[in-house]
C-alpha cells in the first residue's frame, strides 16, 4: 500500500475529530506551526485538550512579519511554542561553500534539508506523530493528501510516523473564514498579498489570479515545489 491509497479510501472527518482522534491514540504528539491554517488547528485543538504541543522550524530566513506572527499566537493563547533551530554546523558550512541564496541558482532542496528537514526529523524522534496544516487544493503536489497516514519520510525500523493532516479536505476559503468567525490571528503579510508563506527569500506575493504556490520557489517547477517535510515515500 502507499500513501496516495491510503487518501484515495478515506473518509473524510471534521477536522476536530482528526484532532480527537491524534490526541486519543498519542501522547506524544504535536502541531507543526508556521502559518495559517496551523493557527486554526491551534484553535481548535486548545478547545479540545488542555496541554498541546507546537513547534516551529525557525530556518533563520523568515520574514520579520512572520516572528512577530509566531510571537502573537504563543502570547494569544498562553501556548509554549518549541522553536527548532538548525545545526549551526551544518547552515555554516553552506554559507560559506555556497553563499546565502544558492538555491537561486542549484533549487531549494539542500538549503531546505539543512534549515528544515533535519531539524524536523531530529525533533520527530521524541513523537509518535505530527499534525499538520496540509490541505489538498494548495498544490498539484498535495491533490493525495490524507486526513490520516503513515508519514514512511519520518519513520524508521523501530517506529512508523503517523501524520495527521485535518484540513486535508478544507479550501483556502473555509479556513479564512474559520479566522473571521473565531478572531484567530494571522500573519499581517497576509494583508499584503502573500498566501503561501515559507521563508522570506523563497516566497512573493501573489496576484488574485494566480495559485498561491506560485509565491513559492516560482522559479522551480511546479511539481517541485515541495522542500520535503511533506515527501510522499511509496513503500511499494
Ligand atoms: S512547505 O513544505 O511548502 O514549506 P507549507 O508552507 O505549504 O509547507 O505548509 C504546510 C504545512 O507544513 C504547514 O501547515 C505546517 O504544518 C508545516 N510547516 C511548513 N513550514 C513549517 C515550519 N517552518 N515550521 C513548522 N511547520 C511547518
Ligand atoms: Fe532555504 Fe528557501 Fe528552503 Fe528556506 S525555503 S530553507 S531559505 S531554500
Amino acid at each position: 500500500m502507499n500513501s496516495h491509497k491510503l487518501a484515495s479510501d478515506a473518509v473524510d472527518q471534521t477536522p476536530q475529530q482528526v484532532l480527537e482522534t491524534a490526541f486519543d491514540q498519542h501522547d506524544a504528539v504535536a502541531i507543526s506551526f508556521s502559518g495559517a491554517e496551523d493557527v486554526v488547528l491551534i484553535d481548535m485543538a486548545c478547545n479540545l485538550s488542555d496541554a498541546i504541543a507546537v513547534f516551529c522550524l525557525d530556518t533563520g530566513r523568515l520574514h520579520p512579519e512572520t516572528y512577530q506572527f509566531i510571537e502573537k499566537v504563543r502570547d494569544f493563547y498562553g501556548i509554549d511554542i518549541d522553536v527548532i533551530f538548525p545545526e549551526a554546523e551544518s547552515v555554516a558550512s553552506l554559507v560559506k561553500e555556497k553563499g546565502l541564496f544558492s538555491f537561486y541558482e542549484e533549487g531549494h532542496a539542500e538549503c531546505c534539508s539543512i534549515r528544515k528537514i533535519e531539524p524536523l526529523r531530529k525533533y520527530l524522534t521524541e513523537m509518535d506523530a505530527w499534525i499538520t496544516g496540509q490541505r489538498r487544493d494548495q498544490s498539484p503536489t498535495r491533490s493525495f493528501v490524507a486526513q490520516m497516514q503513515d508519514d514512511l519520510a519520518f519513520s524508521t525500523a523501530e517506529k512508523t510516523m503517523k501524520k495527521y493532516n485535518p484540513l486535508a479536505n478544507w479550501s483556502s476559503a473555509q479556513v479564512w473564514q474559520y479566522i473571521r468567525d473565531n478572531d484567530v490571528p494571522y500573519n499581517k503579510l497576509h494583508d499584503r498579498g502573500f498566501r503561501s508563506i515559507g521563508c522570506e527569500p523563497c516566497t512573493r506575493s501573489t496576484a488574485p489570479n494566480q495559485h498561491e504556490r506560485e509565491g513559492r520557489w516560482w522559479w522551480e517547477e511546479a511539481t517541485r515545489r515541495e522542500c520535503g517535510l511533506h515527501v510522499v515515500v511509496k513503500d511499494e
